[in-house]
């Protein structure tokens, strides 16, 4: 089974993609980090992440787990993820790990903000989980409280607006909803209820009924 999970920052479908995956018994990928290790990447070599060639090399030499996750959680390197996300050659360079990762036994749950629309489009269950931008930039805020970083509601909603415009608003497999994927909206739910009602998804798609 491939489940595909699409959805703004902080929406919570990277901890829902993660509990589906656990739930089902299916490998987890999470694509923002590949976007986020190639712009890490690009910044190490003391280039700009809106330079094209420079990201283009990076994604071309990418190696999975090249960084840990806690190296890439920063907002400096999520705002570079965006920017080098934008470029076609990117992308490309990197789906076809993402397609093998998904047709690989006994299938994944992948997380990311293409992957019902370019990546996998067959999966199996589509969701598209979202939230208000300003209930995503108080949980962006919380969390950043609790790893000690100081900032305030106003610059992480304008953070998150200005990511959600350069997501959404590019040429190449811009953030959208799959026709045929189902819509979670998270923003009165707190993550266990939010997990439930994916997994009810799932159970409605697989037993040919339509989710409620
Ligand atoms: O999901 P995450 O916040 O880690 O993603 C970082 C950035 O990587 C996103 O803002 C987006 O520009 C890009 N991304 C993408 N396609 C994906 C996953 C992430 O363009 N499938």
């Amino acid at each position: 089974m491939i489940i595909a999970i699409d959805g703004p920052a902080a929406s919570g479908k990277g901890t829902i993609a993660k509990r589906l995956a656990a739930h089902y018994g299916l490998r987890h990928l999470d694509s923002g980090l590949l976007y986020r290790g190639v712009a890490k990447a690009v910044i190490e070599g003391g280039r700009d992440p809106a330079d094209r060639d420079a990201a283009v090399a990076a994604a071309r030499a990418f190696e999975p787990g090249r960084y840990p996750a806690s190296a890439l959680k920063g907002d400096d390197v999520a705002k570079a993820a965006s920017q080098v996300a934008a470029i076609p050659q990117v992308r490309e360079a990197l789906i076809a790990f993402q397609r093998s990762f998904a047709r690989t036994r006994p299938g994944a749950v992948i997380d990311g903000r293409d992957i019902g629309t370019v990546i996998a489009p067959d999966a199996d269950v589509k969701i598209f989980v979202t939230a208000t931008p300003e209930e995503r930039a108080r949980r962006r805020l919380l969390e950043l409280q609790g790893r000690g970083e100081a900032s305030d509601e106003a610059a992480v909603l304008a953070d998150i607006l200005a990511r959600d415009a350069r997501d959404t608003g590019r040429a190449v497999a811009p953030l959208r909803q799959a026709p045929d994927a189902h819509l979670l909206d998270t923003t009165h739910l707190a993550i266990d209820p939010a997990v439930r009602a994916a997994i009810d998804i799932v159970e409605a798609v697989r037993a040919g009924r339509k989710p409620a």
